[in-house]
């Protein structure tokens, strides 16, 4: 892959900027803006070099309607305030009326076009929309790691119709990436958590081939206290995916890695911070109760490998970390994120907004803008869109 300096951009160059500014909104209100400033580098870049950019994103699922509640207007506004400069919202994706607003800018503008996927040429790789939006630019810069995982028009079409570069977001993603799948410095510990093993299996599987010590926490670690034959109470447990993480327990044991579940859970009747809690084995929790959070224990003996690890990759929290008192497993989990001497990456989605949430984030090596796309990055060692970056410029 080419670096984005290596892009030939002069004053007045055309840039299309696939960014991934899918960013959580409520009343018009963004609420993480990660995204947002992951991005910012990249666009002042392209503006310092003369170049007029045209920032792209999806935002939600329109699944191909103009649905108003998804418009990119309160996060053209929100850029517009971090970059100091004007960013028009154009009224649609593409189309003559985009195509004029377009040449008419100038050496430094900044422009943002329409949810991509009120399109249904999107998220389809349709070639003739690949083509209209090829028609707004020059040339073309994925900086859209979290969509990555999409062979979409905007991240993929596009790019066999314009000489093209990965951003300086993508780039760094992807250094880390491989920094901790290629050759990691040991002990390499990988933390996995969330609610749904189904989502983490393949993970899983490709991680026992990379990592020493894997750790896992959620609930999903009461589907493998269920195959242990333990009973876990009203936790969620995949009964469906229970020969799957026994087939996963096999593995490691064969591998001679280590897979760590947790000792003790956190479990109460009710997702609710007043309610009464108890601390069970995770293969003892009474009936009626369910396991929302690791125990103190679980976050001793995981903080440990933390501290003793060479690299760390976190993916997942530990319990229902929204609601306290149950966001205190994802809590010691992240301060000992933090507090590591290792090279530490933590997947997108839940374990980059708890690392916010908690103030930790700086003091993490590599945040990961991706959810889906660092998980499947993970999994399948490539992306739709990063092989594409790959591939030579059309002629
Ligand atoms: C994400 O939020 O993970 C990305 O923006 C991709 O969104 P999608 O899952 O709707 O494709």
């Amino acid at each position: 892959m080419r670096d984005l300096a290596e892009l030939d951009i002069a004053d007045g160059t055309r840039v299309l900027v696939r960014a991934d500014l899918n960013v959580p909104i409520e009343g018009g209100v963004i609420q993480d803006e990660l995204r947002i400033d992951a991005v910012l580098p990249t666009l002042r870049y392209l503006r310092e070099r003369g170049g007029v950019v045209v920032v792209c994103s999806h935002l939600g699922r329109p699944q191909g309607e103009v649905v108003p509640e998804l418009s990119l207007a309160p996060v053209a506004q929100r850029l517009a305030e971090k970059l100091g400069t004007e960013v028009r919202l154009q009224s649609a994706v593409v189309g003559p009326e985009v195509e004029a607003a377009v040449a008419a800018l100038k050496p430094g503008d900044v422009t943002m076009l329409e949810n991509l996927r009120f399109e249904p040429g999107e998220e389809a790789d349709d070639p003739a929309f690949a083509e209209q939006l090829a028609r707004l630019a020059d040339v073309y810069v994925n900086d859209a790691f979290g969509v990555s995982h999409r062979a979409a028009a905007s991240v993929v079409g596009v790019c066999a119709l314009l000489p093209h570069a990965p951003g300086l977001l993508v780039a760094a993603e992807v250094k880390a990436f491989e920094r901790i799948l290629v050759d990691p410095p040991r002990p390499f510990v990988a933390i996995l958590g969330g609610a749904k093993v189904s989502d983490k299996l393949g993970v899983i599987d490709a991680l026992l081939d990379k990592v020493d010590v894997l750790l896992v926490g959620g609930a999903m670690a009461f589907t493998f206290a269920r195959a242990e034959g333990g009973s876990i109470g009203a936790s969620l447990c995949e009964d469906d995916r229970i020969l799957d993480v026994k087939a996963a327990v096999a593995r490691a044991a064969e591998l001679g890695k280590e897979l760590l579940l947790p000792e003790d859970v956190v479990c109460a009747t009710e997702i609710a911070s007043a309610a009464e809690t108890r601390v069970t084995a995770p293969t003892d929790v009474p009936d009626g109760w369910m396991g929302l959070d690791v125990g103190p224990r679980t976050v001793e003996s995981f903080a440990a490998r933390i501290a003793s690890a060479g690299s760390v990759l976190w993916n997942g929290p530990m319990g229902v970390f929204e609601t306290p008192p149950f966001d205190a497993g994802t809590r010691g989990v992240a301060e000992a994120f933090a507090s590591t001497e290792a090279f530490t990456v933590a997947g997108g989605g839940d374990s980059a907004a708890a690392l916010r949430q908690m103030g930790l984030a700086g003091r993490i090596d590599h945040l990961s803008t991706g959810g889906g796309a660092s998980l499947e990055y993970i999994e399948a060692g490539d992306l739709p869109g990063l092989a594409a970056l790959r591939a030579p410029d059309p002629t």
